[in-house]
């Protein structure tokens, strides 16, 4: 089968404010999608809309918030007149042991992560299903595959993640609609510098780029439609264990 072509499609993206949302913005417009950002830092959006022009909408949004998922939805609609794929890529992460953290901290983590992974599902799967079809893809991490050490709560939000996918998968394929996970390991963003690392520190250089991520996204969506890709894990080739 052929690759799918992206071209004239409408995809829209949490988190691309930075980092691996960023990248996979500018990877779906180079395609011939067109995409709907989302994230609370709308300067960064509107710099990267004037970057990669006319093919490109923002919103200010909160994923811990439903009625800004909705929003997301609603100006795919009003800009492109569809939605064919929604990338579900926000999340933030908070490194210490269990007792490290403060509440609040976790509190924000495991609702960023997770009510802000089902949110903006929630808020695509009813115009899916009145398409016939669409896609979604979680970016989650190989956290959420086999824990770590040092972010088990961050782990926790990631197999969360992976859990829903797999339900979702179950739930809403005979429907038209694919969900996939991406799980990456270490990937060089701000997110990656907060655990401590600088952008000199030669282990940010050993890392995935966003822009492998990004590729990754893409490679999914591109997938023809007789199938799907359940889980797509992968890291470095300098990262151990
Ligand atoms: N970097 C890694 O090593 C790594 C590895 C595996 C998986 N991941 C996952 O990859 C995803 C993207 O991370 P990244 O590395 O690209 O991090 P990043 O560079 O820090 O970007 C995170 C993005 O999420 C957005 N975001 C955070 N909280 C949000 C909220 N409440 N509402 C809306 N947007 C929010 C941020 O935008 P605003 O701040 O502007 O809202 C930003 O655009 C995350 O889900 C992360 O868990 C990362």
């Amino acid at each position: 089968m052929p690759m799918r072509d992206l071209n004239g499609l409408t995809v829209g993206i949490t988190g691309a404010s930075a980092g691996i949302g960023k990248a996979t913005a500018r990877a779906l417009v180079a395609e011939g999608a067109s995409v709907v950002l989302g994230a609370r830092r709308l300067e960064r959006l509107e710099d990267l809309a004037a970057e990669l022009g006319a093919k490109v909408a923002v919103i200010e949004m909160d994923v811990r918030k439903p009625q800004d998922s909705k929003r997301l939805v609603e100006e795919a609609f009003a800009r492109f007149g569809r939605l064919d794929a929604l990338v579900v890529n926000a999340g933030i992460g908070a490194y210490g042991g269990i007792m490290d953290l403060s509440d609040e901290q976790l509190v924000t983590m495991m609702d960023t992560n997770v009510a802000g992974t089902v949110w903006p599902i929630r808020a695509a799967v009813p115009r899916f299903l009145e398409a016939g079809g669409g896609d979604v893809v979680i970016v989650a991490s190989v956290a959420g595959l086999r824990g770590a050490g040092d972010e088990a709560v961050y782990a926790a939000t990631k197999y969360a993640q992976v859990g829903l996918a797999g339900g979702l998968d179950r739930e809403l394929r005979e429907k038209g609609i694919r969900v996939s996970t991406v799980c990456p390991g270490g990937t060089a963003t701000e997110f990656a510098m907060g655990a401590g690392r600088t952008p000199d520190m030669p282990g940010l250089a050993d890392m995935l780029r966003p822009e492998d991520v990004a590729e990754a996204v893409v490679t999914v969506l591109k997938q023809p439609l007789t199938m799907r890709t359940l889980l797509w894990s992968m890291r470095s080739i300098k990262e151990a264990d």
